[in-house]
């Protein structure tokens, strides 16, 4: 494109991403078409932009590496610590390599109550990405349930090789596990807003209306 029209077409197309976005009722199944259409775009990776394109950006808004946050209270009963994730970006299909510390201060069983809030930056803008089929920006009101499997069964690796629990009720405790490889595919079907962009994640964890822990991370993704 011709250098002397980036600045204006971006600056319109920023214009109707932030109209879309604030205008859309997710309820309404044309608008709702409108973001999903929206969110399949992919977008270039933050940390891949240069010159124009991160001139007008707020810096807040920029995720330019995987990064996690502690968005509920330092005394929250459940503490996660330590998070990595590698690749980064992440690579879609692909294989991810994760591990955590969790140290859970009480024994955390049903109702488990999470609340996931997902949002792509689209532009300048992050969009939420709306809970289609139990998929996305989602609320579920009774986490144990959503286990697959008995209750008796045993977990799988690395889960089992570590002593990480994976049924309810999820014993207070420290809970390590170190950097593991996951095959991304097999966690199921991917949605089809799952593109190329950055992303933040929001998962609030409660049970019987008392918050337990509430963390944000920023991640990218790639193809
Ligand atoms: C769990 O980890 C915390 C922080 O690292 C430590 O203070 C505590 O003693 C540990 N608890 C147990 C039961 O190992
Ligand atoms: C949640 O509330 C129910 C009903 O009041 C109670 O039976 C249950 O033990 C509570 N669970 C937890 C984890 O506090």
């Amino acid at each position: 494109m011709d250098r002397k029209l980036v600045i204006p077409s971006l600056f319109f197309a920023a214009i109707a991403v932030i109209f879309v976005a604030s205008a859309v009722k997710p309820s309404d199944k044309a608008s709702l078409k409108m973001i999903m259409d929206l969110l399949r775009i992919p977008q270039t990776l933050e940390r891949f932009k240069t010159g124009n394109e991160v001139e007008y950006q707020s810096h807040d808004l920029r995720v330019l590496k995987f990064s996690w946050h502690n968005c509920g209270s330092a005394d929250d009963p459940v503490k996660v610590k330590d998070v990595t994730l590698t690749p980064d970006p992440v690579k879609l299909p692909g294989e991810v390599k994760t591990g955590f510390t969790a140290q859970l201060l009480k024994t955390v069983d049903k109702p488990i109550k999470a609340a996931l809030v997902i949002k792509k930056k689209v532009l300048f803008a992050w969009i939420e990405v709306p809970c289609v089929d139990s998929v996305g920006s989602c609320t579920y009101t009774d986490l144990c349930a959503k286990i697959p499997g008995k209750p008796t069964d045993a977990c799988p690796p690395p889960l089992s090789t570590y002593n990480i629990p994976c049924h309810c009720p999820f014993k207070a405790g420290n809970y390590t596990l170190p950097p593991s490889n996951f095959d991304l595919p097999s966690i199921g079907s991917l949605p089809e807003w799952l593109e190329e962009g950055d992303y933040s994640v929001q998962a609030t964890i409660s049970s019987n209306s008392t918050r337990l822990a509430c963390y944000r991370a920023e991640l990218s993704l790639t193809k």
